[in-house]
């Protein structure tokens, strides 16, 4: 199984790829939030969808679990003025977030290392927890439920963009069939579990695009065009196997 930590640690030490960039425009158009440098599927209207959700008030606490380089994260504090705290397992993401933060007109109250099972914030000290295309990477599903629940507060929001699984995708910690009964043991009422437009078309269209530029992906990050090659058709072949990919909203009861 592939150490996460290291591997995104690499992943955010160079800079966004400009040739991904370019495949996400093309194959997102206009639902593609550029400006962000996001290292997920997330679109535009998730991000809005989100922001109205999460029912924040202005100076409100959000935290986002999973934040990679901050850009989801910090768009929503600053469409609610709320303030931020971003979790990742990867330093490396942190400190782009930092310089993202300070570029935007938000006000975060820190990036800190943590992990789902473990993002050492403070019992009930949040509103809302949102989480970006990342739940999928943590090990134990169960306990990263239990983890939301502790720290926001009674009636707070959960916004989480993920992917159901049929079958267990090769190289990727165990899968669930149904967040919502993980959700629900947790003390969550599951408000909304919609499926996202044309997830899979896009996802799998972002790996074909991938593919046809493996060798400008190698020469801009200096990997071994094989060996993305390799993971490419790895992906596409997990992509298989996910059902849906939902934007869940739930509520702390
Ligand atoms: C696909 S990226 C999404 C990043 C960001 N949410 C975005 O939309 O750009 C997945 C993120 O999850 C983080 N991650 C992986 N395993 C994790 C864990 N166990 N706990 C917390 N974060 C984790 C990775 O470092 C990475 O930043």
């Amino acid at each position: 199984m592939t150490d996460w930590k290291a591997a995104f640690t690499a992943t955010f030490r160079a800079p966004a790829s400009a040739v991904s960039a370019r495949i996400w425009a093309e194959v997102y158009g206009d639902e593609y939030p550029a400006e962000l440098d996001t290292y997920s599927f997330v679109t535009r209207s998730d991000l809005h969808h989100i922001a109205r959700e999460a029912r924040l008030a202005p100076g409100g606490r959000l935290a986002d679990i999973g934040c990679g380089r901050g850009g989801p994260g910090l768009w929503v504090a600053a469409h609610t003025r709320a303030t931020l705290t971003g979790v990742d397992i990867a330093e490396t993401a942190l400190a782009s977030a930092r310089r993202r933060a300070e570029s935007m007109d938000v006000e975060p109250a820190g990036f800190r290392v943590g992990s789902f099972e473990d993002t050492g914030l403070d019992d009930a000290s949040f509103e809302a927890v949102m989480s970006i295309d990342a739940l999928l990477f943590a090990p134990d599903k169960p306990r990263a439920c239990a983890e939301f629940a502790r720290i926001l507060a009674p009636g707070g929001r959960l916004l989480v963009t993920t992917w159901d699984f049929e079958g267990q995708p090769v190289n990727r910690p165990p899968q669930v069939a149904d967040h919502r009964p993980l959700l629900e043991e947790a003390g969550f009422d599951v408000l909304s579990y919609e499926v996202t437009p044309d997830w899979r078309e896009r996802q799998r269209r972002t790996m074909e695009l991938s593919l046809e530029r493996v060798a400008d992906l190698a020469a801009e990050s200096g990997d071994d065009p094989d060996r993305l090659c390799t993971s490419f058709e790895q992906t596409l072949r997990n992509q298989d196997l996910m059902t849906r990919r939902v934007l869940i909203v739930a509520s702390l009861r």
